[in-house]
């Protein structure tokens, strides 16, 4: 609330100065204030996919996604706030808006290209999601309507006080277990892992060109244990899904060491890389100690587990069940964690300490300008 007010004085401030330059776009106090640009898949899209030609399947624009927070939905692929939205709070930022919805072209305080279903790879989920190269391509064209508004030193200071933050990969490692993926069966994990981080390199090197020197990537969630995996495994229902959590932990040390290398090789690259696989495989196998009643099945769905993907009923299954009480679920749907389980990482992610778990720095850190 506190910024929302102060946005309003700044620009109705700026407004009585008859719209002077420096107020029109980017203020002497907006210089202070890091912006947000965010990339990835559906643990962060505010709502890009509103707005794309796709199916059921990749939205979540219907009740009761959005029920705890915002009190209607919004796309989101939980119950209430992603991770983005509480580190834009904890930034003073007011919530970064999807560069899709209709109106919204003030970049001033960043924007969110995430996509529901995205991978680092073209072929994950092609022609329903935006992909992390499309994400780039928009970014770009971000960047151009920056330096053609600011200017290009205004623009280059906005992009490089700026953070990015990414999550992309879980779609990569996912959808080869749902679809028929011939990329995937024709290469060795190793091949595979290497050749979403080379993507993803790609797009961190790309937004470098463009200025950026912040980035904060969200990495080892346990996409094995999730109900959905956990629910349809067959013959062996309850368990974890062993090759996925492989997948994911070669994608977390292959990333850890490429940060390395790029930090070598970029001047001024800086970045927070925690590793959230230990924060979250202890909320689901002991919820109790963190609060939680429930961490393996889901708040809402139906079959086993909660695991079969029909939260809401508009993805072919009508049928399904809602808990009574999403803050003791760890899950809201077969995937995606509650807003609860989020503002926990987001907490912890603002704030950990910085020698405890080898990354180099936390969000608060990257934040200051
Ligand atoms: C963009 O948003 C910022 C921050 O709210 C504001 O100061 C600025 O005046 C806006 N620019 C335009 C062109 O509306
Ligand atoms: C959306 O996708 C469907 C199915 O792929 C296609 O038939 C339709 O023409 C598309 N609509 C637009 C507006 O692109
Ligand atoms: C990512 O990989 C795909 C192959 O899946 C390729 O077609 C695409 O151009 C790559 N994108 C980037 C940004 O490297
Ligand atoms: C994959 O393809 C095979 C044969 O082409 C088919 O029998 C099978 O159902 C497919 N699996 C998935 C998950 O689409
Ligand atoms: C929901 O669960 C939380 C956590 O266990 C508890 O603090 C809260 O009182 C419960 N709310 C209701 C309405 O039962
Ligand atoms: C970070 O830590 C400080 C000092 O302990 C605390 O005041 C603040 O509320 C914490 N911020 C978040 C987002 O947890």
């Amino acid at each position: 609330m506190a910024t929302l007010r102060s946005q309003i004085y700044i620009f109705t401030f700026c407004a009585s100065l008859f719209l002077q330059s420096s107020c029109y776009g980017y203020s002497e106090i907006q210089k202070k204030q890091a912006a947000l640009f965010v990339f990835g898949d559906s643990l962060f899209d505010a709502g890009n996919n509103n707005y794309i030609n796709t199916t059921t399947r990749y939205q979540a624009s219907w009740w009761p996604y959005g029920e705890t927070f915002f009190r209607y939905p919004t796309g989101r692929f939980s119950d209430g706030r992603l991770i983005p939205d509480f580190i834009a709070e904890y930034g003073n930022l007011p919530f970064v808006p999807p560069y899709l919805q209709p109106g919204f072209n003030n970049y001033t305080y960043g924007v969110n290209f995430a996509s529901g279903g995205a991978g680092a790879l073209a072929e994950t989920h092609q022609g329903f999601v935006i992909d992390l190269e499309t994400q780039l391509g928009y970014f770009k064209k971000v960047e151009k309507q920056l330096r053609h508004k600011l200017g290009d030193d205004e623009a280059h200071t906005l992009l490089s006080n700026a953070v990015y933050l990414i999550s992309i990969g879980a779609n990569d490692y996912y959808a080869p277990f749902i679809t028929n993926s011939s990329l995937f069966e024709s290469h060795s994990h190793e091949k595979y892992v290497g050749m979403v981080i080379g993507n993803l390199t790609n797009v961190v090197k790309e937004i470098y060109k463009k200025g950026g020197r912040k980035f904060a990537f969200a990495t080892g969630f346990p996409l094995g244990c999730v109900p959905s995996m956990r629910a349809l495994k067959p013959g062996k229902t309850g368990t974890c899904q062993e090759e996925i959590t492989a997948l994911v932990q070669l994608h977390t040390r292959v990333l850890e060491k490429t940060l390395l290398k790029l930090k070598g090789q970029l001047q001024g690259f800086r970045y927070s890389n925690p590793n959230f696989y230990t924060f979250l495989s202890g909320r689901i196998n002991n919820p109790t100690k963190y609060g939680f009643k429930e961490g393996k099945e889901a708040c809402c769905g139906s079959g086993p587990y909660r695991g079969i993907n029909s939260c809401g009923g508009k993805k072919g299954v009508t049928d399904y069940q809602l808990c009574d009480n999403v803050t003791e679920y760890v899950f809201f749907d077969s995937v995606h964690p509650t807003e609860r389980v989020y503002e926990q990482i987001s907490k912890f992610w603002w704030n950990q300490s910085l020698s405890s778990t080898g990354t180099y720095f936390n969000l608060k850190k990257l934040f200051e300008v």
